[in-house]
């Protein structure tokens, strides 16, 4: 079995959401660029991994200089999220093989913990499928008519919310990304491609800390989690993931 470690980062979006002039990727955090902070923490947990950072072929911001990886390329990024993670994949074929690791980590998620990316990457390794970082789903689940009125409570209990980094092997995860382009699925992540083929990805529970940054008001909030995560005492491995909420 391959032990080799691809890592794919979706950095080709435009941050329409986030209404800024510069896409969500470029902003900055605590004096450096949301990316630096992304490939810096991704480095950190697996110094030996090959990169493909998937960028907006216009994208003239981009500064190599934030890419602490000795081995890295860049892919160009699609219209949407699963297309640049698709051309990312055709972007590795040459070296990758198809029983390789490919974890698909978002350029917007820069506070995840490097001991969550260990312990993920562990987890994958023991399962036939592969899986995803997740957490618990924990405020009251609200079902809407379309008029902003509810209709229903959704019970929340089995109810995760999907994380990155997700990671699959290759050939896999390539498999799925095709079969969902060729049906016209609307794919948001690597977990439901696989899912559409009849798999079950391991949920492995990750913090509430890994936002992803996409409104306006999540930069303050990445910036104080930076904070508090360089100002606490190491943490106990494993223990926060042993409840649930
Ligand atoms: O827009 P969303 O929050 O889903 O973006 C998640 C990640 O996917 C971001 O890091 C963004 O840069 C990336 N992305 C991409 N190509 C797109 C759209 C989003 O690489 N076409």
């Amino acid at each position: 079995m391959s032990e080799r470690l691809w890592l794919v980062v979706p950095a080709a979006g435009r941050g329409r959401r986030m209404g800024a002039a510069l896409p969500k990727q470029y902003l900055a955090l605590a004096g450096r660029p949301v990316l630096a902070h992304t490939l810096a923490r991704l480095h950190q947990a697996f110094p030996e991994a090959r990169l493909c950072l998937c960028l907006d072929p216009e994208d003239d911001r981009f500064d190599p200089a934030w890419v602490p990886f000795a081995r890295w390329r860049r892919s160009a990024g699609g219209d949407e999220r699963a297309d640049s993670v698709r051309r990312a994949l055709e972007a590795i074929a040459d070296e990758a093989a198809d029983d390789d690791w490919v974890l698909v980590h978002d350029a917007a998620r820069p506070c995840v913990r490097v001991d969550d990316l260990m312990r993920l990457l562990a987890a994958l390794r023991q399962d036939p499928v592969g899986g995803l970082l997740a957490t618990p789903v924990a405020d009251t689940m609200k079902r809407d008519d379309g008029q902003r009125h509810v209709v229903r409570t959704e019970p929340r209990d089995g109810l995760w919310q999907a994380q990155t980094p997700q990671g699959f092997r290759l050939g896999l995860l390539r498999r799925a990304l095709d079969e969902a382009r060729a049906l016209g699925r609307e794919i948001t992540d690597e977990a439901s491609a696989v899912e559409a083929l009849g798999l079950t990805p391991r949920l492995v529970p990750g913090r509430r800390d890994n936002i992803k940054i996409t409104h306006p008001e999540d930069l303050a909030l990445a910036g104080h989690i930076l904070a508090a995560q360089r100002d606490e005492p190491r943490s106990r491995p494993g223990h926060e993931h042993e409840e649930r909420p």
